[in-house]
């Protein structure tokens, strides 16, 4: 679980996230959950010596390089670790809030979450496997979500998605709020929908069907490690 929200006490992104949580340990109380607070402990933005080190080969890194990338190997090992992904962000200034940047920009790391080849036709590889990532977007207007009539405003859900896809994460399940600032019926709504997709989702996962042909119906256990940001 990853909250990117700078709010704490009315967040709506971290009140989703947390029902999330909560259904998800009600359906499978063994369930390990690794919460991340990006919101209020963003990490560092990366900086001469954490490029230095990212771009330099795993065994000429020296010790003071290995400790410049020590956080970006613990968030990057928790997105490997888990087996679903809840991320809760705010859209701020039509985009992502600073402290999600920062935590990407941690996690998207040259040999470690994409490989490139400069001379391939299709230079990037991504080198993580997929697993379910929702994504719980709130808003203060409504109209800027898909199909609303400030739609072309929304560059959070497009850099999310090209950047997550970037990394090997294609299957994301975006969950929308809207009109936070305006506290009324819309507003409302938009909660109650967003509840009970959020419902769907867990169901879903939770008895996840196997694909065709495979022998054994049974439903698969639900994933046991969910990674809250
Ligand atoms: C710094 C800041 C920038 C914001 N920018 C936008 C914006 O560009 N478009 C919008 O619809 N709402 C914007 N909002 C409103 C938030 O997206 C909205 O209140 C949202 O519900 C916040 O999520 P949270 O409650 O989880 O913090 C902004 C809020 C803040 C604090």
């Amino acid at each position: 679980m990853i909250n990117a929200s700078g709010r704490v006490t009315r967040s709506v992104t971290r009140q989703l996230t947390a029902r999330f949580a909560d259904g998800w340990r009600a359906r499978q109380p063994s369930a390990e959950i690794i919460a991340r607070d990006v919101g209020v402990h963003p990490p560092l933005p990366v900086d001469e010596a954490w490029i230095a080190a990212a771009f330099a080969t795993s065994e000429s890194r020296s010790a003071e390089m290995q400790e410049a990338l020590a956080l970006s190997d613990a968030l990057s090992d928790e997105i490997v670790r888990a087996d679903a992904i809840v991320l809760g962000v705010p859209m701020y200034n039509f985009g992502m809030p600073g402290q999600l940047k920062s935590y990407i920009d941690q996690i998207v790391r040259i040999g470690r979450t994409f490989a490139f080849d400069l001379t391939a036709a299709d230079p990037y590889l991504p080198l993580l496997e997929s697993k379910p990532v929702i994504i719980v977007i709130s808003a203060g207007d409504g109209s800027v979500h898909p199909g609303g009539a400030l739609a072309h405003l929304n560059f959070l859900e497009p850099h999310l998605q090209t950047i997550l896809g970037f990394i090997g994460l294609t299957d994301l399940h975006f969950v929308r709020v809207g009109y936070d600032e305006y506290q009324d019926d819309r507003f409302a709504q938009s909660i109650g929908a967003a509840q009970v997709t959020l419902e769907g989702i867990l169901d879903r996962l939770t008895t996840r069907t196997p694909s065709p042909g495979q022998a054994d119906l049974t439903p698969l256990p639900m994933p046991a490690t969910l990674a809250v940001a």
